[in-house]
Parts: structure tokens; C-alpha cells; sequence
């Protein structure tokens, strides 16, 4: 926990001496048809982020709702491997002007499709002002093609991570049973409170034993969330461990397809029900990608640490 709160002191700091611009994001308005801007993420790695990302937004699909999910796991790329396609390019074929947002979608089942984001994200960190103007601009079409986009993260205790949480309006954080997960989740939620205290967390425990366990967790960590962090986090419910899910991927099948009338099948449409119905009146005052984009790289223009 020592270490942990070291790393994102310096993390943080890091981010703070990074030279200031101007936010272009305050010269627009938020707009009620912007599409919803979701960055999935936990403080410990392996606890479900990309399972749920890619579930969750084919039980949204299913819904009726157009869905993109941006690979943002720099480590490993998951989302394709679950989907079982491969995509052609990569967000960094767009930043780097070979290529328009629309090469790189790849078309999944169920209204469903996936982004790569190579290091697209993390370039754009080096691009001069017009470059970066000129490319927010193209990846914005997708809010042509997306009432949703769900960003999938690597685990949480790293700048770019950071930045991908700083930006979104809204948070879904992921966090198993286990006490080093509910810990580094908390950890996580202490950094981002720093900065903003309205950001929208929403929680959801995943590899849970049994309902009486989950709902533990979401008692414990919501409890310290709020008494610590004066942040009141929104609970989206749970996923159970289920065995197949990890046979699942070894079939490049995402569960949900292969496995729907299981109870997880139906706690992801029931997850995918609650973040439609819950936050919709605070997510309307969003800026959208557009702000998502815009953030993300002002994201030193504030005040981290205090
Ligand atoms: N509810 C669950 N029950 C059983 N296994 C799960 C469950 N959720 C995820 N897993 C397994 O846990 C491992 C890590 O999941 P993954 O989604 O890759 O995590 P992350 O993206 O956070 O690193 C994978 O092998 C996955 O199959
Ligand atoms: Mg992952």
C-alpha cells in the first residue's frame, strides 16, 4: 500500500510538471446527443476488465445501442483475442495520418465494434496543437457510429491509465473478492478524487462466490470510498465466477454468445440494464469524445495532488 501510494505520488507529479495549454474544450457546449464516454478500470490487473468490456458491450448491443470499445491495454491486445478477429489497423495508423477512423473499426457481433489502440493515445501526447486539433477531429466521427464507447484499460497504477480515468466523465471500476484488489481499487478512486470530486464511479465486482460475498465488497469499498473520499460510488451490480469463462477465450467465443442462458449471461444484461437506466440525467451534461479527447490531453492542466 506504501508503494502504491508512492508510484501514484509520482505518477502525479509527473503529470503536474508537464508543460500547460489551453483547454479548447471549454469553447464548446455539452451537447445531449454526445455518445457516452466509459473508461473500464481497476486498480490490481487481471480482475475482469476486458471480459467485462467486451460482454458488457455486447449485452448493450443486444439493447439496441451502437457500441465501440477502444483498446487501451497497452500490455496485451485482449479485445481482439476474445472477439477471435484480428483488425486490420490500429488507432496509431490514424494519428499518424495513413489511415481514416473508420479503417480501423473492426465489426464484432450484436452492434459491437472494436477499436485497437496500438499507442495511438499515448502519441498523441507528442503532437503539436494543430496536429492534435486536426486529429481529435477524425476520431470524433465515430460519435457518428457510437452511442457508447467503453475504453478498455491495463491495470490501473500507471500515467497513462491515469489519464484514460482523468478524462471520462464517467468510471466503471472493476474489483474482485480479494483484499489486495479492493485495496489498489481504492487507491485508485484516492487518486482521481484529488482532481474531481463529481466524477461518476460505478462499481462492479466480479469473480464473486456468492451474492452474500459481493455484496460485502460493494458495502466495504463503498463505505471507505465515501467516508474517506466524499465520493458516493453507484453500484452496478456483480458478475459470479464461472469456470467457462475462462474456456471461452480458449474458444474465441465472448461468453455471452456462447453461454447465454447462464446466470453470469444474465447478471452482464442486468449490469448493461442498471448503467442505461442510472446516471443518464448526469451524463447528459457531457461533452462527449470530443471532451473525452480534449482532457485527455489536458489532463496536467490540473491540480492532482493536494
Ligand atoms: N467472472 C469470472 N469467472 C471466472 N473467470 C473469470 C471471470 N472474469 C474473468 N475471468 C478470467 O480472469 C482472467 C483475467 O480476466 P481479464 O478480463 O483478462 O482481466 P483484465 O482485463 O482485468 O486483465 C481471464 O483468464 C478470465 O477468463
Ligand atoms: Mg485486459
Amino acid at each position: 500500500m506504501r508503494d502504491q501510494a508512492d508510484r501514484l505520488r509520482e505518477i502525479i507529479s509527473r503529470l503536474k510538471t508537464q508543460k500547460e495549454e489551453s483547454s479548447p474544450l471549454m469553447e464548446s457546449t455539452p451537447n445531449q446527443k454526445k455518445c457516452r464516454v466509459l473508461t473500464i478500470t481497476s486498480g490490481k490487473g487481471g480482475v475482469g476488465k476486458t471480459t467485462i468490456s467486451v460482454n458488457l458491450a455486447l449485452s448493450l448491443g443486444k439493447m439496441g445501442y451502437r457500441v465501440v470499445i477502444l483498446d487501451a491495454d497497452l500490455g496485451l491486445a485482449n479485445i481482439d483475442v476474445l472477439f477471435g478477429i484480428s483488425p486490420s489497423y490500429t488507432l496509431l495508423d490514424v494519428i499518424k495520418n495513413e489511415k481514416t477512423i473508420f479503417d480501423t473499426l473492426t465489426e464484432g457481433p450484436m452492434n459491437v465494434k472494436f477499436i485497437s489502440g496500438g499507442c495511438g493515445m499515448q502519441e498523441m501526447a507528442n503532437l503539436e496543437k494543430e496536429q492534435l486539433e486536426s486529429i481529435i477531429e477524425k476520431i470524433s466521427f465515430l460519435e457518428n457510429v457510437a452511442d457508447i464507447i467503453l475504453i478498455d484499460t491495463g491495470a490501473g497504477i500507471s500515467e497513462s491509465v491515469i489519464r484514460f480515468v482523468l478524462a471520462a466523465d464517467e468510471v466503471i471500476l472493476i474489483t474482485t473478492p480479494e483484499p489486495t484488489s479492493i485495496m489498489d481499487a481504492y487507491a485508485l478512486v484516492k487518486t482521481v478524487s484529488y482532481n474531481d470530486k463529481n466524477k461518476i464511479i460505478q462499481l462492479v465486482v466480479n469473480r464473486a462466490r456468492s451474492e452474500k460475498e459481493a455484496l460485502h465488497v460493494t458495502r466495504k469499498l463503498s463505505n471507505a470510498v465515501e467516508t474517506f473520499l466524499n465520493i458516493k460510488p453507484y453500484s452496478l451490480g456483480y458478475i459470479m465466477y464461472d469456470s467457462n469463462i475462462e474456456k471461452a477465450i480458449k474458444s474465441q467465443e465472448p461468453f455471452i454468445i456462447s453461454h447465454p442462458r447462464t446466470l453470469v449471461s444474465r447478471q452482464f444484461s442486468e449490469i448493461a440494464h442498471k448503467l442505461m437506466r442510472v446516471n443518464q440525467d448526469r451524463s447528459k451534461n457531457t461533452y462527449g469524445l470530443r471532451g473525452f479527447l480534449h482532457k485527455f490531453i489536458n489532463v496536467n492542466n490540473a491540480s492532482w495532488y493536494r
